[in-house]
């Protein structure tokens, strides 16, 4: 196995892991077999269920029960505009792996499953077809360290901040990437330079993966008119997969649980690549549409916007990878709504993450209100592993 870097100590900072919630674990598992019918009554469960947790403190969810409850922790999360297609969300139930090397090939099993790629449960399809797909790792005992990914995405681009004060690469990953060389890692120095993955696990310490090519489906960009697009060299990756957020489910803890949609457009088009925080691209586009860039009235940001956001779309089409338009997935977040109203169940969500960052008031989503409620199952980020994201273990 190829470990370009590694570290024998366990890291310092864990957010210590609560102990499991009677009335949490109740409360799940009575609306997980209320909403699956197929499972039979509750009741015999709920027993066996409050017996576990007083003889040890917690409890071990059958693989009904943890599928069911990963797919309610997408259908909570309030920042999402995807969850129309909850139902369908593909749960690998992990929980047995423990070093790092096997936590590693599952999770280069779990990217070539959602690219489109590799074997799986469900009739193999064509690369490109992004699957939504949670990988589910052992539960954290309380109080107890556990398995974790440094890593904010399992895929990511390295950031090198330069002499002069610019940057090659995402600047958003500069921390992570500097924390990755002080391990041993060496990345090529380019733009697009794919992260290693840190995986780290009580017993081993942190160690560094290098993802192989088959894990990682690509996009290079180019535009549907304008052929000088495709020289400035922009790429970006098919599968976007948050790998740093705990999943809680009736009271159970999983920390490492790393899950994956498809890309709406505007994530790449106009925010990664156009952000002044992150790849910057604005002015470089517009330079080369010969836009008048003297003074902001003439709107030549906006333009530019559209273009980008055009070749990314064309490029991901072209190059047969799902992804959405935000004009689309806003509509489809307005019928989940409407899906869950009849279902009579709140959808929180929260505004300022819903609507898209550009041609917001175009979309159907913009123009109204939403509940904001912190219900369970869910994802959520521990600052410790928001520091870990930054490339500091000790700034908790
Ligand atoms: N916005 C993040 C990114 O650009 C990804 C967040 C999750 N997005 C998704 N479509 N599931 O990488």
């Amino acid at each position: 196995m190829n470990v370009p870097g590694y570290r024998d100590q366990p890291t310092e900072a864990w957010d210590p892991i609560a102990p499991v919630d009677p009335g949490e674990a109740e409360d799940f598992l009575r609306r997980c077999y209320t909403e699956n019918p197929r499972l039979g009554p509750v009741e015999p469960r709920l027993a066996v269920v409050r017996a576990q947790i007083a003889a040890t403190g917690g409890y071990v969810h059958t693989t009904d029960e943890l599928t069911y409850g990963a797919k309610m922790a997408w259908r909570n999360a309030s920042r999402c505009i995807g969850r129309l297609y909850w139902r369908s969300l593909v749960v690998l139930d992990r929980r047995r792996a423990r070093t790092a090397d096997e936590i590693f090939s599952l999770l280069v099993a779990h990217l070539q499953f959602a690219g489109g790629g590799g074997r799986g449960t469900e009739p193999p399809k064509a690369l490109g077809a992004i699957r939504p797909v949670i990988s589910v790792f052992a539960a954290a005992q309380p109080g107890q360290p556990y398995a974790r990914v440094w890593n904010e995405q399992l895929i990511r681009y390295a950031g090198y901040r330069q002499a002069g004060g610019g940057c090659v690469g995402d600047p958003r990953q500069v921390g992570f990437t500097a924390a990755m060389q002080g391990l041993g890692w060496r990345g090529k120095g380019e733009a697009f330079d794919v992260l290693p993955l840190a995986i780290e696990t009580p017993a081993e310490g942190v160690r560094l993966y290098e993802l192989p090519d088959r894990a990682v489906l690509e996009v290079p960009l180019s535009h549907p008119e304008y052929g000088w697009f495709a020289e400035l060299g922009l790429r970006w990756h098919a599968v976007p997969a948050i790998a740093n957020m705990r999943l809680t489910v009736g009271g159970v803890q999983y920390p490492l649980a790393p899950f994956n949609g498809w890309y709406m457009s505007t994530e790449v088009g106009a925010r990664n690549l156009a952000d002044a925080d992150r790849y910057d691209l604005l002015p470089v586009v517009a330079d080369r549409l010969g836009l008048d860039v003297s003074r902001e009235s003439t709107l030549w940001r906006d333009r530019a916007l559209v273009e980008l956001n055009r070749a990314v779309l064309f490029s991901f089409e072209r190059a047969g990878v799902k992804m959405s338009d935000h004009h689309t997935e806003s509509a489809r977040f307005v019928a989940h709504l409407r899906n869950e109203e009849k279902a009579g169940r709140p959808v929180p969500a929260d505004w300022t993450w819903i609507v898209p960052p550009m041609s917001g008031a175009l979309t159907p989503v913009f123009h109204r209100y939403y509940a904001e409620m912190d219900l369970r199952p869910a994802f959520y980020l521990d600052d410790d592993a928001a520091s870990l994201a930054r490339g500091c273990p000790h700034a908790g």
